[in-house]
C-alpha cells in the first residue's frame, strides 16, 4: 500500500509579531514540543480525517478552506489533479492560539503529498505552497509562520528576504501560557492596518520601535543578557497594547508573570487571545510562574529552554 508522511512543529514569536507584516525584522523560535503529522493513504476518494472533519475534502467546513486550497494547489503543481487519497492530520498544536497551527498543517500536508508521489520537495516550493494556505487563514501573511514551522533553528526573519537561522547563546527559560481564548490573527492584522491608516505617524513609530527591539533581542540572545531581554519584552508588550493587539486576559497574565518574578513578559503571535510568554533565568522561577498562571486560569503552560 502506497503512503506518504509529513511533519511540522509549532512556533513562538519572541519579538516582532505584527511589525513583521510591515517589513520589520522578527525573531521566531521553532516550538518542537507541539507537532503536526500528516499521513496520506491510498483511497478511491479524496478525503480528510482531522478534528474539524472526517469525510470528503470537498465537503470540508470553512475552517478547512485553506487546507482545501493548498491540496488543490499541490495537485495542480504535481500535475495530479485527478488523483485521490486519504489525508490524516494529527496535531498537538493548540489551534488558533498564535502557535502556527495553520502553517504547520499546511507544511506537513504539502510534504506528505510530495512524499506520497515520491517527488522531492525544495524549501522554496514548500514555502510558496504554504503561503497559499496562510493567505486564506490570515489575509496578509508575512511568511514567518510558514518558514519557522519547518525550521530546525531560531529565525531572524524579514518579509520577502531569505530567513537567517541563528543559535541562541543564552540560558534563559520561557514559560508559554495559553489563555484558553482563541486568537484572532486575521482580525488583529486588519485592525492594525486600519489604525495605521488613521494614525500613520504614531503607528509607524511603534512598528519601527518593534523592529529595533527585535535587533536588540538578537544581540541579547547571543550575549546572554536576560535582564535586558526581559525589559525589551515589557516594552514590546506596551507597544502591542497601544496598537490594540493585546486584550485584558493577555494583559492580566503578563502582569501576573512580572509580579511572580519574570524578567519580562509579552503576548506572542497574532493577539486578541492566544498565548503569552514570560522570561526567567532559572527553571525554579519558571515553574513558580507556570503554577501561578495555571491558578490564574491559564489553560495550559509549557516550559521552553533556550539551551539547545
Ligand atoms: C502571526 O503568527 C504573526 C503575525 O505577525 C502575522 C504574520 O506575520 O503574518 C501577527
Amino acid at each position: 500500500m502506497k503512503s506518504g508522511f509529513g511533519k511540522a512543529h509549532g512556533k513562538i514569536i519572541l519579538m516582532g509579531e505584527h511589525s513583521v507584516v510591515y517589513a520589520q525584522p522578527a525573531i521566531a523560535l521553532p516550538f518542537k514540543q507541539v507537532t503536526v503529522t500528516t499521513t496520506i493513504n491510498e483511497s478511491d476518494v479524496l478525503s480528510v480525517d482531522c478534528i474539524y472533519h472526517k469525510g470528503l475534502l470537498k465537503d470540508s467546513p470553512k475552517q478547512l478552506e485553506n487546507l482545501q486550497a493548498v491540496v488543490e494547489a499541490v495537485l495542480l503543481k504535481l500535475n495530479k489533479v485527478d488523483e485521490t487519497f486519504r489525508i490524516i492530520i494529527e496535531s498537538t498544536i493548540p489551534q488558533e492560539r498564535g502557535m502556527g497551527s495553520s502553517a504547520a498543517v499546511a507544511n506537513a500536508t504539502i510534504a506528505a503529498i510530495y512524499d506520497y508521489f515520491g517527488v522531492s520537495l525544495d524549501a522554496k516550493t514548500q514555502f510558496e505552497l504554504a503561503q497559499i494556505s496562510e493567505t486564506i487563514a490570515h489575509g496578509n501573511p508575512s511568511g514567518l509562520d510558514a518558514q519557522v514551522t519547518v525550521s530546525a533553528k531560531p529565525l531572524y526573519f524579514i518579509k520577502d528576504q531569505i530567513p537567517e537561522t541563528f543559535d541562541i547563546m543564552s540560558r534563559g527559560y520561557l514559560v508559554i501560557a495559553d489563555t484558553g481564548e482563541k486568537g484572532q490573527t486575521r482580525l488583529a492584522v486588519a485592525s492594525l492596518q486600519e489604525k495605521h491608516k488613521q494614525n500613520p505617524g504614531r503607528v509607524e513609530a511603534m512598528i519601527k520601535g518593534l523592529g529595533s527591539l527585535t535587533n536588540n533581542t538578537k544581540e541579547y540572545l547571543t550575549t546572554n543578557n536576560l535582564e535586558a531581554l526581559g525589559a525589551l519584552m515589557n516594552t514590546s508588550q506596551s507597544y502591542l497594547r497601544e496598537m490594540g493587539i493585546s486584550n485584558s486576559t493577555l494583559d492580566r497574565l503578563v502582569s501576573i508573570s512580572v509580579q511572580s518574578g519574570a524578567l519580562g513578559a509579552k503576548l506572542t503571535g497574532g493577539g486578541w487571545g492566544g498565548c503569552m510568554l514570560a522570561l526567567t533565568d532559572n527553571p525554579q522561577t519558571a515553574m513558580k510562574i507556570s503554577e501561578t498562571l495555571m491558578r490564574s486560569n491559564a489553560r495550559q503552560t509549557w516550559l521552553y529552554s533556550f539551551a539547545p
